[in-house]
């Protein structure tokens, strides 16, 4: 029988919320505190309300951790700037269904620099415009915030979405991975770990937390352990 223990949760820390003043540090800090990969958001002032960081920034971090670096565009016309990040050193790229209207090419551009392919989704737009390139992707980025900034509230009626996504995996037997973006802390953990999610993007609460990064990861992991039990099966 499956249990969600036999499941791996993986966290994955947005540097949005890092000092960017010691962004190397507090990178490494995550790294050793158990973060799993790190999360980069990139927004361009157009698709979203704020403007943060170029392949500039990957390439800085590049060398500063062994954690895989996954870049999450928030940018309008994508495609212009995937071989960049991906030269930069990143490992996975995001990019929105919104801003894709070749979505099949651009995810295969994506493959063909050399980074695994994943898909996001705003909260407001439906699963079903992901549906056709669920076999093409590596991960699928469930978006809990509208997008532009760190430390906002969660919309909790998009993990409505992870649920279902979560079914179509298991019926059709298929391999990406659910990860959650926007306002998961250890007050929204429950509800973002029941619907389904594999992985965990928090940026306010691991680089804004009272206590330090390596109390805060220590905080989370021992949540998500606590709450494992309570949890249904994978896929
Ligand atoms: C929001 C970004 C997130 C952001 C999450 O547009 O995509 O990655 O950093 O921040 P928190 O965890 O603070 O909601
Ligand atoms: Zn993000």
């Amino acid at each position: 029988m499956d249990t969600r223990a036999e499941r791996e949760i993986l966290i994955a820390p947005s540097i949005l919320s890092a000092d960017f003043g010691r962004l190397g540090e507090e990178v490494r800090e995550a790294e050793s505190a158990g973060a799993d990969l790190i999360h980069v958001d990139v927004m361009d002032g157009r698709f979203v309300p704020n403007i943060t960081v170029g392949p500039l920034v990957v390439r800085a971090l590049r060398p500063v951790t062994r954690l895989p670096i996954e870049v999450h565009l928030m940018i309008e016309e994508p495609e212009r700037y995937i071989g960049a990040f991906v030269e930069a050193g990143a490992a996975l790229v995001t990019v929105h269904v919104e801003t894709c209207p070749h979505l099949h090419r651009t995810l295969e551009q994506i493959r063909e620099c050399g980074a695994a392919p994943a898909v996001t989704l705003n909260p407001a737009t439906p699963l079903i415009s992901l549906e056709p390139v669920l076999e093409q992707v590596e991960q699928v980025l469930i978006m809990t915030v509208d997008p532009g900034f760190g430390g906002q509230k969660m919309i909790p009626m998009a993990l409505d979405k992870v649920r279902s996504l979560r079914r179509w995996i298991k019926e059709r037997g298929l391999n990406c991975r659910i990860e959650v973006d926007g306002g998961v802390n250890l007050d929204t953990l429950a509800q973002v770990l029941d619907a389904g999610a594999d992985i965990l993007v928090m940026g306010a609460a691991i680089f804004a937390a009272d206590g330090g990064i390596q109390e805060a990861m220590g905080a989370l992991r021992a949540e998500i352990q606590r709450l494992r039990p309570a949890l249904a099966g994978p896929g």
